[in-house]
């Protein structure tokens, strides 16, 4: 496995690469320990943060304290993959300034090495001003959360000619705003495919298909850890709720029947042990 730290010009050239570009969330220093262990490309400490990690209902609460603390946690972590830190709702929706300066404290203070924010044509003002700044920006386009209230629910966008051609432009104005990849999310595979062959940059799908240039999954959902609804894009690749659920029923009936802890967990003082080999000579 490559150690050495995985770099922004290094996903962008992965364009049609045969290496396929993974991606996955986390939101604190264990889990991304774990994940930069693997040979996973990107950490992305998403917004999803607020729904996974503070039992928000949407994303809309997550602020930019919040951000900075968990790409902070998560970059102490990680010093091979690539982390990119997500920007909160109304963190650059106000002004181009805002934008810069919130996109800025996520380098600065969090320590990611770019940002990803969430929408098309009426954000390239805000990407190409940040990455003028020297912050490459990660496009996240298509069903978007933070507009969740403006899409009424969590629905597949680009389902009908419009809309598909509303995304179509949104990519190629983010492509020319200076985006460095682009997550593509809950589309359908047709659309995603047709912006993948037409950009010169890289996609990423989340319930987007199969061929984007990479994929990315919220580190929960893949690892069966969310036991509430599972979209249809998630694939469980282990049930780690049920065998958390597992090891903690087990150790509630040790400590109950004092089977837990043993001997071997147990520090003895001097005397005690003494007093044991003494016993042991007598015998
Ligand atoms: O916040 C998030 O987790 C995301 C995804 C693309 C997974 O934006």
């Amino acid at each position: 496995m490559d150690t050495r730290p995985v770099t922004v010009p290094e996903i962008s050239g992965r364009k049609n690469s045969e290496k396929k570009i993974t991606a996955l969330t986390a939101y604190d220093y264990s889990f991304a320990k774990l994940l930069d262990a693997t040979d996973l490309d990107i950490i992305l400490v998403g917004d999803s943060l607020g729904m996974v990690s503070l039992g928000h209902e949407n994303t809309l609460a997550v602020t930019m304290e919040n951000m900075i603390d968990h790409t902070r946690a998560v970059k102490q972590g990680a010093q091979r993959a690539l982390v990119v830190g997500d920007m909160p709702f109304m963190s650059y929706q106000v002004s181009v300034e805002q934008a810069v300066t919130n996109a800025g404290r996520l380098i600065q203070e969090g320590g990611a090495s770019a940002v990803k924010l969430e929408g098309g044509a009426r954000m390239a003002d805000r990407v190409q001003a940040i990455v003028q700044a020297g912050i490459p920006v990660m496009g996240h386009i298509g069903l978007t959360p933070q507009s969740v209230h403006q899409f009424g629910g969590y629905k597949v966008q680009g389902k009908n000619y419009l809309d598909s051609r509303q995304i179509k432009q949104d990519a190629r104005d983010l492509q020319s705003a200076g985006i460095f990849a682009l997550v593509l999310e809950g589309i359908p595979g047709e659309l995603a495919e047709e912006i993948t062959a037409e950009l010169k940059l890289p996609t990423i799908g989340i319930g987007a298909g199969a061929k984007c240039d990479g994929q990315i999954l919220v580190l929960h959902d893949l690892l069966g850890l969310n036991q509430d609804f599972v979209p249809k894009f998630v694939k469980q690749y282990a049930q780690l709720a049920d065998s958390l659920k597992n090891a903690v029923a087990k150790y509630i009936q040790e400590v109950r029947t004092e089977t837990f802890p043993g001997q071997e967990h147990t520090y003895h003082s001097k005397q005690a042990k003494l007093k044991q080999v003494n016993d042991g000579n007598r015998n």
